[in-house]
């Protein structure tokens, strides 16, 4: 049941042309909040914003390369545009990078990977803060990853990248909080989305299906899941809470 948690609120949610993403855009709106919805994917994130302004509520799809700096600009430059002003902003945009190590690993896809999901956010958080300043008040929620916090759940630019983002969190949270702005992190675990197909999370040929299964609660989880942690973070319940990682994994780093 939709309360109107974020009513008369705006948010950019990047990525959100699929898995978590859509969820957060689709989840936010029937709270009430007008979205912004950003993917590199112009007609997956089109599609996201069809299925909302259905259900009769306010978004627009803008097609956006989060690693592209002129392009953040004017996804968050949209916003204001067109909803008159930013409260919220949700770096989910993220890329894999196939668990290559070190050695495996080359120039170029270390720079995909750290440009989409460490600069892209960086970038986007330049731009909004200056919005939230004006207000007094604003929300950033980023999205990590488990990877963020320990060494075996991604390759090694992933794990760079993600434990990046909560340090990026952590400086941003010291330096705009006693403005208003509050930035925590969202570390999830293995979640069915477009990164980790439901097929693939339960094929049981699958090496890591073993590991999934494993956690304490026994499953992989859903992008619902991720979108209810997001609004939390995003709405006024959370407003004692700076610069945290929240942990949704089904407890996957609480075990040894
Ligand atoms: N699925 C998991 O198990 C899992 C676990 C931990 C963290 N994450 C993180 O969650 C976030 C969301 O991923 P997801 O699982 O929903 O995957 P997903 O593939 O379903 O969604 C990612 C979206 O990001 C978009 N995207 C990719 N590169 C982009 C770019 N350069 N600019 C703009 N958009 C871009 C894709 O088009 C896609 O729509 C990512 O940051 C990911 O690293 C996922």
């Amino acid at each position: 049941m939709a309360e109107n948690r974020l009513a008369g609120r705006t948010a950019v949610v990047t990525g959100a042309g699929s898995g978590m993403g859509r969820s957060i855009g689709e989840l936010f709106a029937r709270e009430g909040c007008a979205v912004v919805l950003a993917d590199y994917n112009e007609k997956t994130v089109q599609e996201t914003a069809e299925i909302i302004k259905k259900n009769g509520h306010k978004a627009m799809a803008i097609r956006t390369d989060v690693s592209d700096l002129k392009q953040v600009e004017k996804m968050i430059d949209a916003a204001v545009d067109n909803f008159g002003g930013l409260d919220i902003l949700v770096n989910n945009a993220g890329v894999f990078d196939e668990s290559k190590l070190v050695t495996e690993s080359d120039e170029a896809s270390w720079d995909k990977v750290l440009d989409v999901n460490l600069k892209g956010p960086f970038w986007a958080c330049k731009h909004a803060i200056p919005h939230m300043l004006k207000k007094g008040r604003g929300a950033i929620v980023n999205v990590s990853s488990i990877a963020g916090l320990i060494g075996g759940a991604g390759g090694a630019a992933y794990t760079a990248s993600k434990h990046g983002l909560i340090g990026l969190t952590k400086q941003m949270a010291v330096s705009y909080g006693p403005q208003g702005i509050k930035v925590n992190v969202i570390c999830p675990g293995a979640i069915v989305t477009g990164m980790l197909p439901r097929e693939q999370a339960e094929d049981l040929d699958n090496p890591y299906r073993a590991k999934f299964l494993s956690v304490p609660a026994a499953r992989v989880g859903e992008a619902s899941e991720i979108a209810f942690a997001a609004l939390f973070l995003a709405g006024d319940e959370s407003d004692f809470i700076h610069g945290q990682s929240l942990v949704v994994d089904g407890g996957w780093v609480i075990q040894a």
